[in-house]
């Protein structure tokens, strides 16, 4: 059967509203498909910290109330065009005038009312889907509500696709709760549908519910089938194994481009590297180092939280600002990581810059400027940090897990091949041995030339993605 009309749901997307590199992969994939020939929309919330320049384009389409149990919610559904795609906004302020994530049963109560305001809005918009593509657990009770409380009530028959973008946060409350908001039956609470360790769960929700199961890497696709990687989700993902796929990844290669960058010092391409040592000066004297061109920049943009491997820079920091290299930090997250980056900002000031807080200009500028790329990752789903890296001819380090293993080869001394370096053992002493190499492979110039041309050659676009995607949708009709 012929599809066309998709429509992405999530709780971020690129350009409006980020917290991490799920709004990257919105963004990209719904700019991707229109190529591909499918008809795509995107709903998000329509949360207060999406830009003035944005909001004031806004359209409103339809206003009215829903129900979450009793309680009587306003709906607005807003809409503008971008690249080519259109956004549909839920507009509700008591839910989505704060932060993006209000954390506990709050944030649960904003979710829930996502999920139940998204399936109103599919009779209020003139789109009819064929597929809908939901992601992570923010929108993981919409399987469900179209199953069991929506059955015939569009024109056509809705398949749904879920996708896992962090299997760590599942979305886990009280079945009580769920039962007020949604009007669930008690039945639902077993572990045969959405209850997990006593909890319901909205991510467990989804992998029971939708019709197809995706995450973000193949390697992450099978390490989520084991108790250390899947976090409870094991078991229903390995009841459901063929209907569960991973498709890896890529970056907006526009917004993320050396060669036309407005945010960073000097252009630079694969073919002219020239413009990233002017990047690098820019850089050094952003964050007042105090060394010379020659020492390499070892950076880190990310969430400040254990996923990614803080503990490992927690305990080797100090010991590798004792060799000749520098390092800087961007980030926000967990107080104590913060804290911990404070205290090297003040202690080692010449050779280490720290910039707590959420900066995209400044993580353009960093990732065009240094020299490596740390992210020691726990666990990563896919991570896009180090493809974009890469991009930017900035080597990653990183560890073998999850989308890392399928987006960096790892120098070969023997060949001289490679596209970053790697370790596998979530260890510090391994994770500086690893550190240790691409900094003898810095002094190797040639080495490093080629490591460098390797990367920014590799094709991380978004379209052999948009084209899986694609065919994963028509296989669901
Ligand atoms: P995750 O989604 O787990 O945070 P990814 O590597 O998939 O990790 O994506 C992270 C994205 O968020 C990248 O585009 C990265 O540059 C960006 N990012 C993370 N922290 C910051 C920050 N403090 N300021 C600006 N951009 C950030
Ligand atoms: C999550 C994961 C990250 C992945 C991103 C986009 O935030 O932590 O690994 O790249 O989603 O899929």
């Amino acid at each position: 059967m012929l599809m066309r009309n998709v429509l992405i749901v999530a709780s971020e997307s690129m350009p409006f509203v980020k917290t991490g590199g799920l709004a990257d992969v919105v963004g990209a994939l719904a700019k991707s498909l229109p190529n591909e020939g499918i008809d795509v929309r995107v709903m998000i919330p329509k949360h207060a910290r999406i830009k003035a320049e944005y909001q004031d384009q806004l359209e409103t389409i339809a206003t009215t109330t829903i129900y979450l149990g009793w309680r009587e919610k306003y709906l607005g559904v807003q809409s503008m065009e971008k690249d080519g795609v259109l956004y549909y906004f839920i507009d509700n302020e008591d839910y989505f005038a704060g932060p993006v994530y209000r954390g506990d049963d709050a944030e649960n109560e904003q979710y829930l009312y996502f999920c139940r305001a998204v399936c109103e809005t599919l009779s209020l918009i003139d789109f009819d889907p064929d597929v809908i593509h939901l992601n992570d657990w923010h929108t993981g009770m919409i399987p469900l509500l179209l199953k069991t409380q929506y059955p015939g009530h569009f024109k056509k028959e809705i398949r749904t696709l879920f996708t896992i973008h962090n299997i760590e946060f599942q979305g886990k409350m009280g079945f009580p709760f769920v039962k007020d908001i949604l009007g669930l039956p008690d039945w639902l609470n077993s572990p045969r549908f959405i209850e997990a360790g006593g909890c319901a769960n909205m991510m467990k929700a989804a992998l029971v519910y939708a019709d197809r199961i995706s995450t973000v890497s193949p390697n992450y696709a099978n390490e989520i089938m084991l108790p250390y990687f899947g976090l409870g989700m094991e078991g229903m993902l390995r009841a459901r194994r063929t209907d569960v796929s991973g498709i890896l990844n890529g970056i907006d290669t526009q917004d993320f481009d050396p060669a036309a960058d407005p945010a960073i010092e000097a252009p630079f391409s694969a073919s002219d590297l020239n413009g990233k040592r002017a990047c690098k000066r820019a850089l050094r004297d952003e964050f007042s180092l105090d060394v010379n061109l020659q020492t390499p920049i070892v950076a880190m943009v990310t969430r400040l939280t254990s996923q990614k491997g803080l503990d490992l820079v927690k305990y080797a920091l100090e010991e590798l600002l004792s060799k000749d290299m520098a390092f800087i930090l961007l980030g926000s997250g967990d107080k104590k990581y913060e804290n911990f980056f404070h205290y090297i900002a003040a202690k080692y000031p010449g050779k280490s810059g720290v910039w707590i807080g959420y900066h995209e200009e400044l993580a353009h500028r960093i990732y065009a400027g240094s020299d490596f790329f740390l992210m020691p990752s726990q666990f990563e789903p896919c991570g896009l940090s180090q493809m974009i890296a890469q991009r930017y001819g900035t080597l990653p380090i990183v560890r073998e897990t999850g989308g890392l293993v399928d987006t960096v080869a790892p120098y070969n001394a023997y060949t001289g091949e490679g596209t970053g370096f790697a370790f596998s053992t979530f260890n510090a002493h391994d994770m500086m041995s690893a550190i240790g190499l691409a900094l003898s492979v810095y002094r190797d110039k040639p080495t490093l030339r080629k490591l460098r041309k390797n990367a920014m050659l590799l094709d991380n676009s978004f379209r052999q993605s948009a084209v899986r995607y694609k065919a994963l949708y028509q296989s669901m009709v």
